[in-house]
């Protein structure tokens, strides 16, 4: 569009697309668009029927994927009004589980691209890549390299999906104008033999560029965004592979502005659930002795964070390392076994090796156990009554994603332990009667409870750094949020319906910490928070257009420029 004729068309068809038939009759004169839109003015809570039918005919979750994106291109301000009129219908389609499915097929769905993909060939050249994105006030970066996609693995550029759909939950849930958030695809290849011969593709054809290629490549992307964003533009790490993952965050995160979610955002959603089922079992966290079934990220960051929950407690740092014990795939670990990273090595405690989980379950008896190594129905029968003979209330959590890879079902969990059981689970599960009547509630230990409001928390003050201690006041935060009438029913977490407002709350609190502890850079404070957050959110409303008149420098044709506020 650089001659300036087709400029100006350009600019009328967006506008088109921006509201549709939103448009006033005294908006389509000066837009010069009379004419191009049907005679009849709609607003957007006809255009929001309008879509929900649509919704309604589709016959698959892809299908529905397909179609929400597909509105999310045409008209952003209706696509976040369609998912904020219920979230929790419309999160397991554009987040876990379907994201997943999509992403598997991302070249087949592919219709327009969103967001800035970067190559291990950019090396060099990132800041000029980043300077062919339109939007110059970028508050958060959502980034992942594809090597493990939830709990599917490497699929290479396809894994783009996931940040895409975690940047729209930022503002779906947490109210972050879309504008200032940038999903960013670093392809450097992919492993998968599927993909490299998949006709589809997107991404690089050729085998995962790794070592210092790889680490120059993630050390330039990192200065190159605080360079043009700001050293409080917040980067979120999404899907890496467990060995990049801890040693980027170790690497990062007292230099920039940065967190992993899978690590610690898990975590802090782990144990809003844990402390939640605390209130249950009216017990203190170090009460408790907790198996975990997989020893990655997930493990890691809810190790972490229990631990610094029991230090609160009064519990020394090495008592809470104890009542941790993690099982990966080569059996329980132990001291002195093979094949133990560093990040093992803390919870490998003196005990013989055993290696199947249901012998571990059986000499332990622990009083929670917590799935997150992505292996299918891991908590058989047997381990979920072994944990109910064991506790009045054993607490349960099968938090792996997509839903096919979950430990076990909500159902197994509280028809085995006769309703005892607290279960949580990483995507979502139907409700659950028992046989007597009585109905339970799976809580869905779903990131979205975490990261929206944390990274709202974190831009709206101008964190630097993101510490630990800032998901453990997510955390309790979060968990405070559960009311008595939840608990009963089952829930550990808020209703996913009122997410909006608990991300709030949780940007609130994190705000506060952050001027307590003096890792807020923005000045003066803001006295009323809440009200400061509430001015930086998105709004669904359709924006007023500003006509101005306009001279084009190339010609001398005076023409009507079109500014929809800050778009375009
Ligand atoms: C390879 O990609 C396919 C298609 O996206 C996916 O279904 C599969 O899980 C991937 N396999 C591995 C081993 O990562």
């Amino acid at each position: 569009f650089l001659h300036c004729s087709k400029k100006f068309c350009w600019l009328m068809v967006l506008c088109v697309f921006l509201q549709g038939m939103a448009f006033s009759l005294e908006e389509r004169l000066q837009l010069g668009i009379h004419g191009l839109l049907p005679p009849c003015f709609i607003n957007q809570d006809v255009q929001l029927l309008r879509v929900l039918k649509n919704y309604d005919m589709k016959r698959d979750d892809l299908d529905r994927y397909v179609f929400l994106m597909g509105l999310q291109d045409r008209n952003e301000k209706l696509f976040y009004r369609v998912l904020l009129s219920d979230v929790e219908r419309f999160m397991p389609i554009i987040y876990t589980p379907t994201v997943g499915l999509a992403c598997q097929q991302y070249g087949l769905i592919f219709r327009k691209p969103r967001g800035l993909f970067i190559t291990i060939h950019d090396r060099g050249h990132i800041a000029s890549v980043l300077q062919n994105w339109p939007e110059k006030d970028i508050r958060a970066v959502c980034v992942t390299d594809g090597e493990r996609i939830l709990g599917l693995g490497d699929l290479g550029c396809y894994g783009m999906g996931i940040p895409v759909g975690k940047l729209a939950l930022y503002t779906a849930c947490g109210g972050m104008p879309p504008q200032q958030c940038l999903p960013v695809m670093l392809d450097v290849g992919t492993d998968n033999e599927t993909l490299l011969k998949d006709p589809l593709y997107i991404g690089l054809r050729h085998k995962r560029v790794r070592g210092q290629a790889y680490d120059d490549l993630l050390d330039e992307f990192m200065k190159a965004v605080s360079d043009r964003y700001g050293m409080d533009c917040l980067i979120q790490f999404e899907d890496f592979a467990n060995v990049n993952a801890f040693r980027l965050l170790t690497k990062y995160r007292n230099q920039y502005c940065t967190f992993n979610d899978d690590i610690q955002g898990t975590a802090a959603v782990a144990v809003a659930g844990l402390l939640a089922a605390l209130r249950i079992t009216k017990s203190k966290m170090c009460d408790h002795t907790i198996v975990f079934q997989g020893a990655g990220e997930a493990a890691m960051g809810i190790a972490e964070l229990i631990t610094m929950a029991m230090e609160k407690e009064g519990l020394a740092k090495d008592e809470c390392l104890k009542k941790i014990w993690m099982v990966d795939s080569k059996g329980l670990i132990v001291k002195g076994r093979d094949h133990l990273t560093h990040e093992k090595e803390r919870f490998a405690h003196d005990h013989p090796h055993m290696k199947k989980l249901e012998d571990v379950i059986q000499e332990l008896k622990p009083t929670a156990i917590i799935g997150v190594a992505a292996v299918a129905g891991a908590f058989s029968e047997q381990i979920i009554r072994d944990m109910a003979s064991f506790n009045e209330r054993p607490i349960i959590f099968a938090l792996s994603n997509p839903t096919s890879k979950a430990e076990c079902t909500a159902e197994q969990c509280y028809t085995l332990t006769e309703g005892r059981g607290i279960f949580a689970s990483g995507s979502p599960f139907d409700p659950v009667t028992l046989p007597d009547g009585r109905m339970f509630y799976p809580g869905q230990g779903n990131n979205a409870y975490i990261f929206p409001g944390v990274g709202l928390g974190i831009t709206a003050c101008a964190i630097q750094h993101v510490t630990e201690e800032i998901f453990l006041t997510a955390a309790e935060a979060l968990a405070h949020l559960v009311t008595e009438k939840d608990l009963a029913e089952g829930r550990l977490y808020p209703p996913l319906s009122s997410i909006r407002d608990v991300s709030l709350k949780l940007a609130v609190k994190i705000m506060e910490y952050a001027y307590e502890h003096n890792l807020a850079t923005l000045r003066p404070e803001p006295s009323d928070k809440q009200a400061h957050i509430h001015s930086l959110c998105y709004s669904t409303d359709y924006d007023e257009f500003v006509v101005d008149s306009y001279r084009w420098p190339e010609d001398s044709v005076s023409a009507t420029d079109v500014q929809c506020h800050h778009k375009m």
